[in-house]
């Protein structure tokens, strides 16, 4: 069977495709990427997901537009996917769409809902390929947080028998999964990953993200500050739990810069990697604190935009001695592809029938297929 995901994360920088042949038996040799291709959101559109992100004017005919323009990103990358595979579209059972979230407030008290913007009959009808999208709501409908959804496909893909595991995808905000030697699979949102990063260096430097986290590394880590970014309830809080730019947001941002505005910017872009560093090991030192017995190094498998910034490698290395730290490219999978490749897995998963939430990971009554298909 042969799917293909579509990723639009928190970071908002752009579409990944990931084209994969799924062995019929599943583990092992769970199955091959094809090919894989990525395009960036135009400006115009990337600004107008992010200003949807917050309440505004005419907001339901903007979000349609916004959804519209984004399925054209996804279509080129449909395309792009196809051709470096040499595939037809007749030939892909599905497409597994995320669409972008513009709202996550998946506790009652807050709403109970999730909304990622797409349009999946157009991206069909664009395409000829079936669609599965909304994948996130049956869970939170069930009494779960709707994310993180990826758990499932790492355990697919990395557990390993007699042996704990952490998988940490590092996009603009960073999930962990919590694969252990013997148990049920957990995971959750830790906090941010790049989404402040970003936004400091977009406001200062006017650039996309800190290549390799340089400019961070120039930089002193503040320790005050760094207190007060840890002290944000959300870190203590206990799983499950996920978030999102609902929270972690420009104006988070300067509310915790308040009294601080003489810091040095790249003092500030420091602490924000400390705060991101700090905050995962905390979460992983609170699920396996010391070392693994007989002493070897558990493997910390890390995936996400965020494996490619080395600083932030660095910091989370020293910051964990007891585990391996290593990008998921040295476990077989490029880490930009491994967001889309889950997401074509949760609509083989639905296409056979089978629940694609982990219910311990986000908390819902039981296990749900997720997603709803719009056929070819
Ligand atoms: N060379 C690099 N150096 C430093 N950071 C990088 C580099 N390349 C990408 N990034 C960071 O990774 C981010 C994009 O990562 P990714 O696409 O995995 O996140 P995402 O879109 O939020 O996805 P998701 O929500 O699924 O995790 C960029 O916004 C940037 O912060
Ligand atoms: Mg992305």
């Amino acid at each position: 069977m042969l799917t293909l995901g579509l990723m639009s994360g928190t970071s908002t920088d752009g579409v990944d495709g990931a084209l994969v042949d799924w062995h019929p038996g599943g583990m092992p040799g769970w199955g091959r990427v094809l090919a894989c291709a990525h395009r960036p959101l135009p400006a115009p559109l990337r600004a107008e997901l992010l200003a949807l992100n917050h309440p505004g004017h005419d907001e339901l005919h903007r979000a349609s537009l916004a959804a519209q323009g984004l399925m054209a990103v996804c279509a080129e990358v449909v395309e792009a996917v196809l051709a470096a595979s040499g595939q037809a579209a007749a030939a892909i059972a599905a497409l597994g769409l995320h669409g972008q979230t513009v709202r996550h407030r998946p506790d009652p008290a807050d709403g109970g809902y999730t909304l990622q913007l797409a349009a999946p009959a157009r991206l069909a009808e664009r395409c000829g390929i079936a669609v599965i999208a909304d994948f996130r709501s049956r869970d939170i409908a069930a009494g779960g947080q709707g994310a993180p959804l990826v758990p499932a496909f790492h355990q697919a893909l990395w557990a390993q028998p007699g042996q704990d595991v952490a998988v940490l995808n590092l996009g603009g905000i960073a999930n962990l999964s919590l694969l252990p030697a013997q148990g049920a699979v957990t995971g959750f949102d830790t906090g941010p990953a790049n989404v402040l990063m970003d936004l400091w260096i977009a406001r200062q430097r006017g650039l996309a993200h800190d290549a390799d986290g340089a400019w961070a590394a120039s930089g002193r880590v503040l320790p005050a500050l760094l207190a007060r970014g840890l002290a944000d309830p959300y870190f203590a809080r206990p799983a499950p739990k996920s978030t999102g730019r609902d929270h972690f947001h420009a104006d988070w941002l300067a509310r915790w810069l308040d009294g601080d505005g003489a810091a040095a910017p790249e003092d500030v872009q420091a602490t924000l990697l400390a705060l991101t560093v700090q905050s995962i090991a905390q979460a992983l030192q609170a699920w396996r604190p010391g070392a693994a017995p007989g002493g070897a190094p558990r493997p910390l498998i890390v995936c996400g935009g965020g494996a490619f910034n080395g600083a932030l490698l660095r910091g989370l290395q020293a910051a964990l001695p007891d585990w391996a730290v290593a990008s998921s490219a040295a476990h077989g999978l490029p880490p930009q592809w491994v967001e889309a490749t889950a997401f074509a897995w949760l609509a083989r998963a639905h296409l056979l029938g089978e629940p694609g939430n982990l219910p311990a990971v986000t908390g819902a009554r039981g296990p749900r297929i997720l997603g709803a298909c719009y056929p070819v």
